[in-house]
């Protein structure tokens, strides 16, 4: 098929180069032309293991433009992948959907069908409907919701391996069409309405979402009780009604999708006077988490004011070099509110991160330099790199020997064995007293 791809970000070009790989010819575009430059001159702007080379092993039915026309007019199915970011109130931000669903109709010149792959709220398939009725020379085009699933990082592999497949669809010429893309995946397909399919990606992402503030809040717990939170995951872990996938104690979740769609489905509920009181209560545990770490570092650093923190990983996940609403940058920000200084490093941000944070933060190439003369390492993103890092050689190049895991991710005996004061989030510490609340 020829397929047209609105939006070069992770979602756009993945989706591109990966319906290449299956056989379809690919137009994408943006109205970032720096972007399409450099994905012209076969650099990806942004770092996603494995997509640089896919994208190089279809080249020949790949295209990259930087005018609509070629991604809108000849094309069987066009995808909508563009952002939806926040707005300051919390709704998702539509203006560039419904730009790129107008330019898309305003070219469009044989049956087609516009797919809307973008994260939207309930209800915008109709806004997208409209506003393609409003501005399309013909009446043969079809408008289709089918979310994207993809998680930064594995994305390649999530395309290719999906759990499910959403359509929200109700034309069955539309259908038939959906259904033959997504074929030779072999996944389970859920045919829905439109709303239906736009109302399960935020259900999906604010249930993952709970999952996280879930086990933070019971992490928490386990600090002040002496219980370890890692025992606790693997015992409910296993209970088949709850699994372990998303229970991940640390810093809070973050990323360019988590945060903002809580936040744009509590506001969608508020619009239909339905009170999320549970989305709210997950938003705020993921405050109350960042809060948590800054004051347990402060207390057992005395203070943060001339402290100088070793922050390893900025990214909000590992293998991926997004710094979106990262809780990396939130705590360190807020330890250089409170004085401290902060030598930062990141296996894959470093040119992101340097971009965003100027002078506020000491962004190193290497994480044994951001170590010389700290008095904590903090380990914000679970990158393997700093699993590997050896307790004697990180405690010859620091002032005092604090280590914490924020992702659990070092071995805590090990650099316990080298006299290092050792915290994990889930794991207490000497700086609370077990007994401190207990009773009898
Ligand atoms: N990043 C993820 O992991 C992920 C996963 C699932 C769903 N999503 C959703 O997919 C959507 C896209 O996410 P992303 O991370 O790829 O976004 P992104 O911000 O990385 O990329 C969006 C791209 O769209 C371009 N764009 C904006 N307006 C345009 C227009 N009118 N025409 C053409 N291009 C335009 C921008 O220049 C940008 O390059 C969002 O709604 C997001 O919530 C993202």
């Amino acid at each position: 098929m020829r397929i047209g791809i609105f939006g070069s970000g992770y979602v756009g070009l993945v989706t591109g180069a990966a319906f290449a790989q299956l056989g379809h010819h690919v137009v994408v575009y943006d109205n970032d032309v720096t972007k399409i430059a450099s994905l012209r001159d076969r650099r990806v702007p942004f770092y996603e293991p494995g997509l640089a080379e896919l994208i190089e092993r279809n080249a020949e039915r790949l295209d990259f433009a930087d005018e609509p026309t070629a991604a809108a007019a000849a094309r069987d199915v066009v995808f909508i992948a563009v952002g939806t970011p926040s707005a300051g109130d919390g709704r998702a931000d539509l203006a560039a959907v419904c730009r790129a669903a107008r330019t898309i109709a305003e070219r469009i010149d044989g049956p087609t069908v516009i797919v809307n792959k973008s994260t939207v709220p309930v209800q915008t398939a109709d806004v997208v409907e409209r506003i393609v009725r409003a501005a399309a020379r013909r009446t043969d085009v079809r408008v289709v919701s089918n979310p994207e699933f993809l998680r930064e990082g594995a994305a390649i592999h999530d395309f290719f391996h999906p759990d499910r497949i959403v359509l929200g669809c109700d034309d069955p010429w539309a259908e038939n069409v959906m259904r033959a893309l997504y074929a030779p995946l072999a996944a389970p397909v859920v045919v829905s309405d439109r709303r239906s399919a736009e109302l399960i990606k935020y259900a999906a992402n604010a249930f993952l979402a709970t999952r996280i503030s879930y086990i933070n809040e019971i992490a928490a717990i386990c600090e002040h009780t002496g219980a370890d939170v890692d025992a606790v995951i693997e015992g409910i872990g296993l209970d088949r009604r709850i699994g372990r996938d998303y229970l991940e104690p640390g810093l809070g979740f973050g990323g360019s999708c988590l945060p903002k769609d809580v936040r744009a489905l509590a506001a969608t509920a508020a619009r239909v006077a339905v009170e999320p009181t549970l989305l709210a209560a997950v938003l705020r545990v993921n405050e109350t988490q960042l809060e948590r770490v800054r004051s347990r570092l402060s207390y057992v650093l005395a203070g943060l004011r001339g402290r100088r923190i070793a922050l390893l990983g900025l990214s909000f996940k590992p293998q991926t070099d997004d710094l979106r609403e990262s809780p990396a940058l939130a705590l360190a920000a807020a330890l250089a509110a409170e004085g401290a200084s902060i030598a930062a490093h990141d296996p894959a941000a470093t040119a992101s991160a340097r971009a965003l944070l100027g002078n506020a933060v000491t962004i190193c190439e290497d994480a044994e330099d951001a170590l010389f003369g700290a008095d904590a390492m903090v380990v914000a993103t679970s990158w393997p790199d700093y699993a590997r890092l050896e307790p004697n050689a990180v405690a010859a190049r620091m002032r005092r020997r604090v280590v914490f895991d924020l992702r659990r991710a070092l071995d805590g005996d090990a650099f316990a064995a080298a006299g290092f004061l050792y915290l994990a989030v889930g794991s207490p510490d000497r700086a609370y007293p077990l007994d401190a609340g207990a009773t009898a």
